[in-house]
């Protein structure tokens, strides 16, 4: 009576509770404010990628904002194409200490004249106090905004860079195109490029080279996962959910879009 008692109700939660914890211990919290952040999906699509890891190292070609790798524990290599973000990401990992009061005549002179000031404080400004976090936007503290009355946005930039400060440690960033992107052999790849049909960053990214590359490298023997809203058919998707998105830039219409997980095998 007893065993059966525990193999039908005990033993499961059982199982379940220790996946969770061995699972829960790899995952911390946190995140920094990015254009095309995966913080919102994090604790859902997470576990099911990080059942794939053992000891694998943790490869973010795509790094961002870094609101997936800080959850993870463990090997990590974050890579992106723009210079100034992993410039800052390095600077807030030997110790930099953000600029606390960015001024609006601040956020200007930096717009303005870049090349005087150096890749990590530019990055600090057109990431951290731009809205929507997109480079080239209007300045978060404009008080005749609507949008920002009432809040500290020059203090949740400040705030934000000091969370990130400290959930990136232990990470090796590296400034690089993904396809030029040394990876270690038998890694767990997470990608989450710009989407196909989306705008806000500045170079221009080939779609298919990219797809061609996530089968490349799982053919040299790397676990492959994709963020994306749609992949060609050999992709497979393992995980989906309806979000809503801002129609365009400035608007405060929403449309619903698919946001997908895909791996290759
Ligand atoms: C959607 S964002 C990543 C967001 C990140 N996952 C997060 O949650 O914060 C995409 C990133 O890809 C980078 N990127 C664009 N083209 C790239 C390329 N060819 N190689 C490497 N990174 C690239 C962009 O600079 C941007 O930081």
């Amino acid at each position: 009576m007893f065993l059966n008692n525990f193999l039908y109700t005990l033993l499961p939660v059982v199982i379940v509770k220790t996946a969770c914890l061995t699972l829960g211990r790899q995952i911390t919290r946190n995140n920094m404010k990015y254009l095309g952040s995966k913080n919102r999906i994090a604790k859902e699509i997470l576990p099911l990628m990080l059942k794939h890891r053992n000891n694998k190292t943790w490869v973010e070609p795509f790094v961002g904002g870094c609101n997936i790798i800080n959850k993870v524990k463990g090997d990590r290599i974050g890579a992106d194409s723009n210079e100034y973000l992993i410039s800052l990401l390095k600077e807030l990992q030997k110790g930099w200490k953000p600029i606390k009061d960015v001024t609006k005549d601040l956020f200007n002179d930096v717009r303005k004249n870049p090349d005087k000031y150096e890749k990590h404080i530019v990055a600090y400004i057109e990431i951290l106090f731009t809205f929507g976090a997109t480079w080239g936007r209007g300045f978060v503290g404009n008080v005749n905004d609507k949008v920002c009355k009432g809040r500290d946005r020059i203090g949740e930039g400040y705030r934000n860079a000091l969370k990130t400060q400290k959930e990136i440690k232990g990470i090796k960033f590296i400034h690089s195109n993904y396809q030029d992107l040394e990876i270690p052999e038998n890694s767990l790849i997470y990608c989450d490029p710009p989407y196909e049909n989306t705008t806000g960053y500045k170079d221009d990214f080939n779609h298919l080279d990219f797809w061609q590359w996530c089968r490349n490298k799982a053919k040299e023997g790397h676990k492959v996962f994709i963020s994306e809203y749609n992949a060609p058919g050999d992709f497979k998707c393992i995980w989906e959910k309806e979000l809503k998105t801002p129609i365009s830039k400035n608007s405060k219409v929403n449309k619903i879009n698919s946001e997908k997980l895909f791996m290759y095998e």
